[in-house]
């Protein structure tokens, strides 16, 4: 059996066939319309979500299949104590896969341990989001016809914002791949991608204050939210919260086909003047969500 709880749980292969797949569900929704007949997706959500949990969902009935869950903690036995592996044991019973978003780190790969089903990961803390991940790499395969010899800036909030360590993990892999890291001193990516994922593999990255230096030289500017839930102290994202705002005079010196991603949902960072941008692909990335996750659960059942 096999679940999703880290972008590497894919290798290159696997998940070109996945951006395969996925592309064909876009050009033929119908002929998969029925092949999670009778198949049920469990989605418990002890975080909040829109567009993972709905997509999730978009994607199961898509294929004819049927979904059930909570998407918040206090609707669910966990507000009565109920540990992670008590819950998918019992929901291993009532669904064929399950995705699982947690604010603590680990949480779905405890769950995965003692599952009888699928388990994927929708989001677990500051740590990984790997179908985003799928998300923005299905996005970039389709606008840009390639993944590798990409220059990506990162910008916002490096440290706790899950969707970029989970990008810049399965990025690396492709060759010619270079990061632009744009965050205010106290964001940056953890030390642990910086010296297990980066340096280890002999990535090209620069780390800098300023949006405006990298953007010229950016084949993609993957912006994000400061992430206010993660923070000990609400005076320092206060303090972070605006650190950057993109809009039209800012993208000046941009490159005529850069795209700007954002895996949603924004705050105050892209201003919105931008989404008129024939560069901004944001709403499109999320679009491109479901077919992503309708491959990826046919995948996973081992249905394709
Ligand atoms: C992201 C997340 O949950 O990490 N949202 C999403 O799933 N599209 C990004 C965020 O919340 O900032």
């Amino acid at each position: 059996m096999r679940h999703l709880i880290s972008p590497l749980d894919l290798s290159v292969d696997e998940l070109d066939n996945l951006l395969k797949l996925a592309a064909d569900i876009l050009a033929d929704k119908e002929k998969y319309s029925h092949i999670c007949d009778g198949k049920k997706l469990a989605t418990l959500f002890y975080e909040p979500s829109t567009r993972t949990r709905l997509s999730f969902e978009s994607a199961m009935l898509n294929l004819g299949g049927q979904v059930l869950g909570f998407s918040s903690a206090d609707s669910s036995s966990a507000a009565k104590g109920e540990s992670v592996a008590d819950t998918i044991r019992i929901i291993s019973g009532y669904a064929d896969i399950a995705a699982i978003r947690h604010p603590k780190e680990g949480a779905p790969l405890v769950a995965s341990l003692y599952s009888d089903i699928p388990v994927i990961n929708a989001g677990d803390g500051g740590h990984n989001h790997p179908t985003q991940t799928l998300t923005d790499i299905f996005t970039i395969y389709n606008l840009k016809h390639r993944l590798d010899n990409m220059t990506i800036g990162f910008c916002g909030d490096l440290k706790f914002g899950r969707t970029v360590h989970s990008l810049i993990n399965a990025m690396v892999r492709y060759p010619g791949v270079k990061f632009y890291l744009i965050s205010p001193d106290e964001l940056k990516i953890p030390d642990y991608l910086k010296e297990e994922v980066l340096d280890a593999g002999n990535i090209e990255y620069i780390e800098t204050n300023s949006l405006e230096d990298a953007m010229p030289n950016l084949d993609i500017l993957y912006m994000t939210r400061v992430q206010r839930e993660r923070f000990f102290n609400e005076a320092d994202y206060i303090r972070l919260k605006d650190s950057y705002i993109l809009d039209l005079k800012k993208l000046e010196t941009a490159k005529d086909d850069m795209l700007i991603m954002h895996p949603l949902p924004r705050v105050n960072e892209i201003a919105p003047e931008v989404d008129n941008d024939c560069r901004a692909v944001y709403f499109k990335q999320a679009h491109y969500g479901v077919y992503i996750r309708m491959a990826l659960i046919l995948r996973l059942l081992g249905l394709m």
